[in-house]
């Protein structure tokens, strides 16, 4: 028999954070867990370590192990195809409060898009496609936004902390899909509530599809062998309710659950073959640092903005706050669970041996032309960092009447981000970019895509590089921000302008 223990609490080296008292009650929960779980074991303890160190400083997580079978059938949202209206593709969109059962029969309050039980639907858009999408806010009492996560759409359909959507009002967003195929997502992103509604269930998934030979190759087949995969970490009070809270400390909030999709320990029934998901990380704060049990390679073929130049074979993936990555994984020899170092189980992949997959990876899947190392039109460094009670940029926290930022429409730029403390991922509206160094050496090749949020954690220096080409935005602010919630809601967020003069 195998067992599993955690480790109970952050790594040495971890700071401490005079800021609020929430570390201490955190340790206090999960001492007890401890106690719970040694007692029952005493004997034959197998310490389940994939990676040296819970990223996360210790995990908080209730582990799901891979020795008995999963249990609940994953939850595929429904796929959103668009409505051709004069040649526009429509889509119509509603948040809406509602309820779901996580576990146990219960039924936990949520926030979700058009009546579904939790998050919403999966959008399908294409390139080139003109789009319109109508946002209905039907919270009773709470006013929110929706916003395109990685799309490149002028600042009046972005979505951001300026659009916001009163209760019963409709807000609609009309652009162009400018970009190639990737997987986005979209989510509130109302200043200060961001963390709550997100967290409550509000968020859905988007894919890009365009007419390259890798979008058919890959398997694509929605639902099916092409499989979204949302994971995000929650807490659950004595009567099942959904507890959330804002952490001010250095990782944000970590919950002890895992949700895929909003189901618990979940398997999903797919071909012998190939078989890829999208894996978004819609968690409050928690880094998921991802592998197979079989120790098995995957594949992983896209970033936050699209395919990567070439296919790249990985045994492990971090995936922070905000970010997706597309992965290929070989079902062919049996059943396989992807794992998570805090949680074990992420989901158990039962393959049909009846059922061929019909995927292949091309060995070539994009054009994705890296940056010069030099010559940029300009360089800033954002430091993230505590600020006052809670935290900031460059030593501010977010106004919504300062625009911090204002940038040369067509220039590009070489930002460098860091970050004294804690662990950050910094996010930019509008544009994708490239990662030119981590910590003064190039990314490896899984790294060296688009990306519109990248991990920055209290040990690194990153810097990237971006070309600000499409749009400007003389009338509101884009938005950057760390992507774990509980810091972009407490102030790490700033605002930035492409002006054309
Ligand atoms: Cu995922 Cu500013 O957003
Ligand atoms: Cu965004
Ligand atoms: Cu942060």
């Amino acid at each position: 028999m195998t067992t599993t223990e955690r480790p109970t609490s952050p790594p040495a080296d971890a700071k401490g954070s005079p800021r609020t008292g929430r570390r201490i009650r955190r340790l206090a929960v999960s001492a007890a867990l401890a106690a719970v779980v040694i007692g029952g074991l005493a004997a034959a303890v197998v310490v389940f370590q994939p990676f040296d160190e819970g990223f996360n400083g210790g995990g908080f997580a209730n582990v799901v192990s891979t020795e008995t079978p999963a249990v609940n059938p994953l939850e595929i949202p429904e796929l959103l195809e668009p409505t051709m209206i004069d040649g526009v593709a429509t889509y119509q969109l509603s948040l809406d409060a509602s309820s779901h059962v996580f576990r146990d029969g219960v039924a936990s309050e949520t926030i979700a898009y058009n009546q579904t039980s939790v998050l919403g639907p999966t959008l399908l858009w294409r390139t080139g496609d003109q789009v319109s999408l109508d946002v209905t806010n039907n919270l009773p009492e709470e006013a929110t936004t929706t916003h395109w996560h990685g799309a490149d759409v002028p600042v009046e359909a972005d979505g951001g902390p300026g659009s916001r959507i009163d209760t019963g009002d409709t807000w609609t967003a009309s652009f162009e899909v400018i970009q190639p195929a990737a997987t986005l997502w979209y989510h509130p992103h109302l200043k200060d509530l961001t963390a709550a509604q997100v967290y409550a269930g509000a968020a859905g998934l988007i894919i890009v599809e365009d007419d390259t030979a890798a979008v058919d190759a890959l398997p694509h087949t929605y639902g099916v062998d092409d499989i979204p995969i949302i994971l995000q970490d929650r807490e659950f009070d004595a009567a099942g309710q959904l507890d959330f809270e804002l952490d001010l400390d250095d990782n944000g909030d970590l919950n002890p659950e895992l949700t895929v999709n909003g189901t618990m320990n979940p398997y999903v029934d797919v071909p012998a073959g190939l078989v890829r998901l999208r894996l978004l990380n819609g968690s409050q704060a928690r880094v998921y640092q991802l592998s197979l049990d079989t120790g098995a390679a995957f594949t992983k073929v896209a970033s936050d903005g699209g395919f990567l130049s070439r296919p790249v074979e990985l045994t492990e993936l971090l995936i922070g706050p905000g970010d997706r990555a597309e992965i290929v994984i070989d079902t062919s020899d049996g059943v396989v669970n992807l794992i998570d170092a805090d949680f074990e189980r992420v989901v158990e992949l039962r393959p049909d041996p009846a059922e061929a997959g019909t995927g292949r990876i091309p060995d070539a899947l994009a054009v994705v032309p890296r940056f010069a190392p030099d010559g940029f039109d300009n360089e800033r460094s954002f430091v993230m960092e505590a600020v006052g009670e809670g935290w900031g940029i460059n030593g501010q926290q977010m106004d919504p009447a300062r625009i911090d930022e204002t940038i040369q429409f067509g220039a590009t730029e070489r930002w460098t981000l860091s970050a004294p403390e804690g662990i950050h991922t910094f996010h930019v509206h509008q544009t994708q970019f490239q990662i030119l160094e981590i910590n003064g050496a190039p990314p490896p090749p899984e790294d060296a895509g688009w990306e519109d949020t990248v991990l920055v954690t209290g040990d690194q220096t990153v810097v990237v590089a971006a070309r600000f080409d499409t749009y400007t935005n003389p009338t509101m602010g884009y938005m950057f921000h760390c992507h774990i919630l509980d810091h972009e809601d407490s102030g790490m967020m700033g605002q930035f302008q492409v002006l054309d003069e």
